[in-house]
């Protein structure tokens, strides 16, 4: 019986590439029929990989693939939020992300939200769509010399600060893990707080983890001194949409602009898909043709490389490979 590959769930246009890749090592590509929790995984426990894009993989689905003999869980993606990896650790399963596919796409998607909240743009040209043509009086501000506040200054974070700083904001963050801020171009803030308290815009670019849920909530809106634009574009649960949606309404928050949200899609009739000052996207900031094709490719690769019993390039959770090694 050749071995099989479960595809838990993609947003591509086809699984070709995968599926030749698999055929040259004996492998079958299978695709989930049913992505409810309990055929997830039954279908697991005969799958000797998955493939998981944004489907839910908790710790049931783990150890189902586990007790079936699976050997690695390889994410479409970088954040492995939706895997839980403790459980795959446990299980002894590799669990492999792509952390380096999209970086420069998802830091101009930040900036194309940035910039066009700022500038007004979508209902100025919603407005000229429907036959209008003035001039917004009021809300727009010269870019130059404004602050943007990064919550999180990792790979995409820098991009982002690169690319804000071209513009003219004055860049600060809060990263609790960066310990050398030089050459960054980036005022270390203390405390998320501290960072957006002053700032005329905040962008998000932490992983969702238990700390990082609602770094944008209560706390942090309270802090905003500025009524800042809030870009999201890394993870909906890095927001409390609540919290923010109610802080757009009354001001708190300028704007609120985000390619990610918790739940995805956001609900038929959410205030913010419509909301004049809200500009949501469908969680698209990965995607560029070119980073799509090397995205299906380099997560196709971890699985040929675990299923021919060669190192992974980016395991998540190295530990299981130790055993092997010594
Ligand atoms: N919208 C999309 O299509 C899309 C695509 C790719 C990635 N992403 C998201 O973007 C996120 C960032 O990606 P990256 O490549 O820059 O990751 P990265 O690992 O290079 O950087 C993340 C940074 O967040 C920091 N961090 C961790 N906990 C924090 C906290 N409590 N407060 C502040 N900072 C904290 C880390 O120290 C790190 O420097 C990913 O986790 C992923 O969820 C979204």
């Amino acid at each position: 019986m050749p071995r099989t590959v479960l595809v838990t769930d993609h947003v591509f246009g086809g699984l070709d590439g995968e599926r030749a890749a698999l055929a040259e090592i004996g492998c079958e590509l299978v695709e989930a029929g049913d992505a409810s929790l309990a055929a997830l995984a039954e279908q697991a426990a005969r799958a000797d990989a998955l493939l998981v894009c944004f489907a839910q993989v908790p710790r049931e689905v783990v150890e189902a693939a586990g007790r079936g003999g699976c050997r690695i869980i390889a994410r479409y993606g970088i954040g492995v939020d939706n895997v839980d990896v403790e459980a795959a650790t446990r299980a002894g399963i590799l669990v492999t992300n792509v952390p380096d596919y999209c970086l420069d796409e998802v830091a101009d998607h930040a900036m194309a939200l940035l910039l066009a909240t700022a500038r007004g743009i979508v209902p100025a040209a919603l407005a000229v769509r429907q036959g209008g043509w003035t001039v917004a009086q009021s809300g727009i501000h010269r870019l130059a010399g404004r602050r943007l506040a990064l919550l999180g200054v990792g790979r995409i974070g820098r991009r982002v600060a690169e690319r804000a700083r071209a513009f003219g904001y004055d860049v600060c963050g809060f990263d609790p893990y960066v310990a050398d801020w030089s050459g960054t171009g980036i005022a270390p803030a203390e405390s998320a707080e501290a960072a957006v308290a002053e700032a005329d815009a905040v962008s998000l670019h932490a992983p969702l983890t238990g700390a990082t849920r609602h770094l944008i909530g209560e706390r942090t809106i309270a802090a905003m001194r500025r009524a800042p634009i809030v870009v999201n574009t890394s993870r909906g649960g890095l927001v409390d949409l609540e919290a923010a949606t109610a802080a757009l309404e009354d001001g708190r928050i300028g704007a609120l602009a985000l390619d990610v949200t918790e739940p995805e899609p956001l609900p038929a009739g959410h205030p913010l898909r419509t909301h004049p000052r809200a500009l949501v996207t469908p969680h698209m900031a990965f995607y560029s043709a070119e980073a799509q094709a090397e995205l299906q490719l380099r997560a196709v690769e971890e699985v040929v490389r675990a299923l021919s019993g060669r190192a992974p390039r980016c395991p998540v959770n190295p530990q299981v490979l130790e055993p092997v090694a010594s």
